[in-house]
């Protein structure tokens, strides 16, 4: 029985029907890093782009992040969370192994008739859960879809190791995916990358099966981020902008057809050869890695609904997403903007 014979699937255009983030109030400036690792603010800003960062507080974990983010999501749509059909929460500091961070934030925010899963996909967790969250509704599955994306990442970062300490902060945003009336907006594309190849880049190597959690996996730093900064830069500018550029060429596009472009929040130097390459001005680039830094699987939904917010996007316009981080994995997506 091929998927069409079961009647109930259609095929609708999956839709962002809102989007929310939130933040954690702790601020931590690169001048406040200077203070505790051998770094200063130019080093960091002239490298980077970042002047500043939020930390979660103490015991204020990945789910706590994205039941704020969701609880305002929800309010913006004016729907409750018992109508929601699935949650996939995209991260790589979950709160624990298991349960899920998607089972632990659907209690938190009451919603019975979801089901859920977390997505291990790094700074592409993001993009790979949007894309995933519009098979789902797309087919008809399913009508409303919870997508957060959400890392504490001060939880797996060495605070004596200034090459990566300086690059990561903590937050959560969160969209909803539901069936458009019409196909004129919404979800038109992706294109998702993996290459197994780049984990000796990037990786953190204790407390799973490879590395079960001992005294002496603590002792040898296993439990933090490990980074050769120098290939995932290389990787990234490359990967980066050569699938945004696939993107555009794909669809007969240019630069100039875009309203926005959302490329993940590693670094601005990474950024920018990417806007580069595809000839866009400053004012079409979500950039906000100077205020939040490196939120991995956040980065884009917070820059997205920074847009919304301030009104920057508006009905009708054309939006690439596009990322690069641990894997490698990297993609971009193109939608046409539904609010
Ligand atoms: N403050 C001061 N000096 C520093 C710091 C710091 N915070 N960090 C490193 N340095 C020093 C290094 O020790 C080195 O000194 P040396 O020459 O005496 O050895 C010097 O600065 C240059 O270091 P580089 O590593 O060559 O600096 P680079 O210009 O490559 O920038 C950076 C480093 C910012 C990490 C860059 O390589 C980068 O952004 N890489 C990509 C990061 C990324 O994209 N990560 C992916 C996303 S994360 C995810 O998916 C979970």
């Amino acid at each position: 029985m091929s998927v069409l014979d079961f009647g109930v699937l259609s095929t609708r255009r999956a839709k962002i029907t809102a989007v929310s983030h939130y933040l954690p109030e702790r601020r931590v400036t690169n001048k406040d890093l200077e203070k505790i690792v051998d770094t200063s603010d130019e080093w960091i800003f002239e490298r980077t782009g970042i002047r500043e960062r939020r930390f979660a507080e103490k015991g204020q974990t990945t789910s706590d992040l994205g039941a704020a983010a969701t609880r305002l999501l929800l309010e913006r749509r004016g729907i409750t969370a018992a109508d929601l059909d699935l949650i996939i929460v995209a991260t790589v500091t979950p709160d624990m192994f298991f349960p899920s961070s998607a089972c632990l934030l659907q209690t938190k925010i009451g919603a019975q008739k979801a089901w859920g899963f977390d997505l291990s996909g790094a700074c592409s967790g993001f993009i790979y859960a949007l894309a995933t969250a519009a098979q789902f509704v797309g087919s008809g599955v399913h009508k409303k879809v919870l997508v957060v994306g959400a890392d504490v990442m001060t939880s797996i970062i060495d605070f004596q190791d200034r090459a990566t300490c300086v690059l990561f902060g903590d937050g959560a945003g969160a969209v909803l995916v539901e069936p458009g009336e019409d196909d004129e907006r919404g979800i038109i594309d992706f294109i998702l990358r993996s290459d197994g190849a780049g984990g000796q880049f990037l990786y953190m190597p204790g407390g799973g099966s490879l590395n079960p959690p001992t005294a002496e996996t603590v002792k040898k730093k296993m439990h933090y981020v490990h980074q050769d900064g120098k290939n995932v830069f290389k990787f990234a500018v490359r990967g980066m902008a050569d699938v945004s550029q696939e993107m555009l060429g794909r669809h007969g596009l240019t630069g100039k057809d875009l309203k926005l472009y959302i490329p993940h929040q590693a670094n601005l130097r990474i950024i920018r050869a990417a806007i580069d390459r595809m000839e866009l001005s400053e004012s079409q680039v979500a950039i906000n890695i100077d205020r939040y830094a490196n939120t991995t699987a956040a980065t884009i939904p917070i820059c997205l609904s920074e847009a919304h917010e301030s009104k920057r996007i508006a009905r009708n316009d054309l939006i690439m997403m596009a990322s690069f981080g641990a894997g490698f994995t990297w993609g971009s997506l193109l939608l046409r903007w539904e609010i």
